[in-house]
């Protein structure tokens, strides 16, 4: 690399874990590049390169986040002063308008533009749901067109997945937001399993079952909102939402550590052995949470205690991908064990 990109202040990346996958290995934290609606493009775009400049490596895209052609700037300018393609793992998702094989094909081709880096190392079928809502719209607005998770539809898109992978375009294919009986009918259908699943995880939803039903079936988990996503917009919020960064918990192991509870958030998970993304647009926080995982873990009690602070609150709750009839976001998220296929 050269001098800027060697900054002085570059973290040791050492003791950061990997986590093993079909095509490659996967550092275990990676930065999120979702903005949401207080984030420009250009700030994402900017944490990125100086990210890459202080030691991350892994970065989770995605179309529908409408970065990609600067983030792949950022991609572009870093591989120009000598990182190397090889030592970025690069996430990118197809949205949920694109499922049809030929619009996944398509989707993929253009993120790889985008992003300017010749292949994806992980790429994630967003949505289990062909279900499309314009953005910014209102989380009641129920589109016409959507419905239940279709299975049918489900493989059609997944083994459009598998056939990137057969073109040399993606080095691995996953999932996100799935369920254990969605992952079921995968897993029974597939030729290709998922490599990984990107689903919500923080101290206050733990997803003990699904997290666990991954491990078992050798699928690596990335864990979105790792702090409690403590920025998300106004509509995303409920009042029965908790915050985990003010959890008296993780307050006390905080203050033992003498760091802020985001960065414990941070240790808990990749020592539980998910694979946190959290996002930053300040160098402040973003530095502190790649330091939190590389340095000074968590005792085993400590563990213990925030395993016991699950509060089942799930905060990115989809409403938006609901179909007309039905009852409420629950029906997305398969609670009884079976697939919600009506209201
Ligand atoms: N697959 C999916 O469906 C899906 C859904 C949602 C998100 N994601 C991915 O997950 C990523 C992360 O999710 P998220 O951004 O919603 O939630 P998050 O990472 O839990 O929270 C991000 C927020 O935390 C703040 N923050 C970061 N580090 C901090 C620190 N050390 N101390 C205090 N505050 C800190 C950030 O503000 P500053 O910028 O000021 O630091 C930002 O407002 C996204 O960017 C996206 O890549 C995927």
């Amino acid at each position: 690399m050269n001098t800027k990109y060697q900054s002085q202040a570059a973290i040791d990346i050492q003791h950061l874990p990997y986590r093993s996958m079909p095509q490659g290995n996967m550092p275990a934290m990676g930065m999120g590049t979702f903005g949401s609606d207080h984030v420009t493009h250009e700030q994402m775009a900017e944490a990125v390169l100086e990210a890459a400049d202080i030691g991350y490596r892994h970065f989770d895209c995605a179309e529908v986040y409408a970065n990609e052609d600067l983030i792949g700037q950022s991609f572009e300018e870093l591989m120009r002063n000598g990182v190397k393609r090889e030592a970025l793992w690069i996430n990118s998702k197809v949205w949920n308008d694109h499922h049809k094989p030929a619009d996944v094909l398509e989707a993929c081709q253009r993120s790889i533009e985008n992003l300017c880096c010749d292949y994806i190392d992980l790429y994630l079928v967003h949505w289990p749901f062909r279900n499309f809502h314009p953005p910014h719209c209102s989380v009641e607005s129920r589109s016409p067109d959507s419905h239940p998770y279709d299975h049918r539809e489900m493989m059609e898109t997944w083994e459009a997945m598998e056939a990137l992978l057969e073109k040399g375009l993606v080095r691995n294919i996953g999932t996100s937001n799935m369920t254990i009986p969605k992952m079921d009918l995968l897993l029974r259908d597939a030729s290709v399993k998922p490599a990984a699943n990107e689903m919500e995880l923080h101290p206050h939803f733990q997803q003990p079952e699904l997290f666990e039903y991954c491990r078992q079936k050798g699928i690596e988990v990335l864990g979105y909102c790792p702090l409690g996503s403590p920025g998300r917009p106004e509509r995303d919020r409920t009042p029965q939402d908790s915050v985990d960064i003010e959890d008296p918990v993780m307050v006390e192991i905080a203050k033992a550590h003498a760091v802020h509870p985001a960065a414990i958030c941070l240790k808990w998970a990749v020592q539980r052995g998910h694979t946190p993304i959290p996002m930053s647009v300040n160098p402040r926080n973003y530095r502190a949470n790649l330091d939190a995982v590389t340095t000074d873990p968590l005792t085993e009690d400590e563990m213990t205690a925030i395993s016991r602070i699950d509060k089942a609150c799930r905060l990115i709750k989809g409403q938006v991908f609901l179909w007309e009839d039905a009852a409420g976001w629950e029906d997305l998220w398969d609670l009884n064990g079976t697939i919600t296929t009506s209201s």
